[in-house]
């Protein structure tokens, strides 16, 4: 939802308030992502999954007398067994053989949840998703690949798929976000859509995240994509085998999203709500198969803006959800930089699905919002659901959210590919390296200026500079090849 001009002054203004309960050397006043030294911060990453893959894996766990959440309804208690990260076979008593196990009476256990649309740029964002029980999350934007490269595979935290660069062109409110040494990156016409998008998908991309048009402000309105242009980067990369997601914000820019055929659409309406017309445009073109508003950051924005408001947005999804479009959900959030408002990490999920269920949603859809839905159409067939041989990604709660949404925030436990969550370890880890990154800033790339080492082989070696004792030669040479 990044796409505010004068973006730095606003962020000043907003971390000072957020530096009173963070103080992560990243969410500093005048936090601005194109001046991140990222070469230290993707060390940083990569030293603490380094640091991650250094646990022992859990042995085989029972979780007895559980009601375990289906995609419907609660089951009558039973045991789930946790084994090599997946979830194993029936057993009973004495062949259950566990290391562990936990007594789940009154308790339920669900998929763990996802966040569709998220903004992570470190160790802590991954930590505090994980304590609130996202195993999987979307990186919704990559500035580079190895950016995103380094949040993914760590062991027992939240794992990511990654958007691709946003395309956009030239003076868009998004370009301006960015330094101008990007600028190779923008779109100039139709021409370059099969190129982009290429590499885009070398660079590691899961899917292609476009910008639409038509923001809400200017006049003349800002620079965006044109409707050709999006039609074009659409089909490429269909060509290409990739799907896209479309940030949107408005009326005007859901219209151009839905004919270019996005898959997609991102956030909800800040202006009006969708009407009867669009309505008929997404029946018949049948392009676009799943909406993920964002209601959290479209209530946090005018709030935080102290301008406009929440209704069109919830009247959107409000729409959306009578005429049968598919809602998934997802927050935006950040670490209070490159986005108009604060929308935390973990915690936020559990506003989304709270909102979702104020507009309409049932407990039992809100919950298929953030599991199954999602994990379905992000093309993650492993999980989303507790059945045998998907990933143990699980969260034990108290009580039923099935009758009541908000038993989702009586956290228990959380699993990651069968990893038991441990605060305290999960904090340790990405606390090891942050003051070295501080001290780091500035040595490895300077402010503005793109990146050095645009690769992740780059960034390995400057993490084996800055950090020699998570990176013996031979985890090194190891972690080459992964
Ligand atoms: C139980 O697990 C242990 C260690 O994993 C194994 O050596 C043993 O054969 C297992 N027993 C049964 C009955 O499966
Ligand atoms: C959550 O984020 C805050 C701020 O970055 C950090 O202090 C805290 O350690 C994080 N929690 C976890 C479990 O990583
Ligand atoms: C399209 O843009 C590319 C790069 O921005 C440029 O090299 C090319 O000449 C342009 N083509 C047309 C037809 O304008
Ligand atoms: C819409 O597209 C889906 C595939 O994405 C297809 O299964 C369905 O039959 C289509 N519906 C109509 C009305 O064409
Ligand atoms: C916030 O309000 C200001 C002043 O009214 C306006 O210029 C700006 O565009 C608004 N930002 C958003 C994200 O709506
Ligand atoms: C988390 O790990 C710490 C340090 O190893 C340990 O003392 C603590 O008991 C663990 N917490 C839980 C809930 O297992
Ligand atoms: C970065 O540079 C400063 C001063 O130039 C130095 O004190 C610091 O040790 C350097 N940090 C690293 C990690 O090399």
């Amino acid at each position: 939802m990044a796409f505010i001009r004068g973006v730095v002054l606003y962020v000043t203004l907003l971390s000072s308030l957020i530096l009173t309960t963070r103080s992560c050397p990243f969410h500093e006043p005048g936090y601005d992502i194109s001046k991140v030294d990222w070469d230290a911060k993707v060390a940083n990453n990569i030293a603490a999954r380094a640091l991650s893959h250094h646990q022992a894996s859990p042995g085989r766990i029972a979780i007895n007398n559980v009601r375990v959440f289906d995609g419907s309804t609660l089951l009558a208690p039973g045991t789930v067994i946790i084994e090599n990260g997946k979830i194993g076979g029936p057993c009973s008593g004495e062949t259950c053989n566990t290391t562990q196990s936990y007594d789940g009476q009154g308790k339920t256990l669900l998929p763990g949840l996802m966040d569709a649309h998220a903004h992570p740029a470190d160790c802590y964002d991954l930590g505090n998703m994980t304590q609130f029980g996202i195993t999987t999350s979307v990186n919704a934007f990559c500035l580079s690949p190895k950016i995103c490269e380094s949040l993914t595979n760590y062991k027992g935290l939240t794992s990511l798929l990654s958007a691709s660069f946003f395309a956009t062109v030239s003076g868009s409110e998004h370009a301006a976000l960015i330094s101008p040494n990007y600028d190779d990156l923008l779109i100039g016409n139709t021409s370059v859509a099969e190129s982009w998008v290429a590499g885009q998908i070398k660079g590691g991309a899961d899917f292609i995240k476009l910008i639409g048009s038509a923001p809400l402000r200017g006049n003349p309105p800002v620079p965006g994509l044109s409707q050709a242009e999006q039609a074009a980067l659409v089909m490429a990369s269909h060509n290409q085998g990739k799907q896209v997601v479309l940030h949107t914000s408005s009326y005007k820019s859901y219209e151009q999203g839905i004919i270019a055929g996005a898959d997609q659409i991102h956030h909800s309406t800040l202006d009006v709500p969708i009407d009867d017309k669009l309505v008929a445009l997404l029946k018949i073109k049948n392009s676009t198969k799943v909406v993920c508003p964002t209601l959290t950051m479209m209530r946090a924005i005018p709030k935080q803006n102290k301008t406009g408001s929440f209704l069109p947005a919830a009247d959107t999804v409000r729409i959306l959800h009578k005429v049968g479009i598919p809602i998934i959900a997802g927050t935006d959030s950040n670490s209070g930089g490159d986005l108009p408002a604060m929308v935390p990490f973990g915690t936020s999920l559990h506003d989304e699905m709270e909102n979702l269920v104020g507009v309409g949603l049932s407990p039992v859809e809100a919950l298929n919002a953030a599991t199954i839905m999602p994990a379905q159409y992000f093309g993650l067939n492993d999980r989303g659901v507790i059945k045998e041989g998907m990933r143990a990604d699980l969260l034990l709660v108290d009580g039923d959210p099935t009758k009541d949404i908000s038993a989702t925030r009586n956290i228990i436990k959380v699993w990651v590919e069968g990893m038991e969550f441990n605060a305290t370890v999960t904090k340790g880890m990405c606390a090891k390296y942050a003051s070295k990154e501080a001290q780091a800033r500035g040595n490895t790339s300077t402010g503005s200026s793109r990146s050095t080492s645009t690769s992740t082989a780059g960034a390995m070696r400057v993490a084996a500079t800055l950090f020699p004792e998570v990176f013996p030669a031979g985890l090194l040479a190891y972690m080459a090849l992964q």
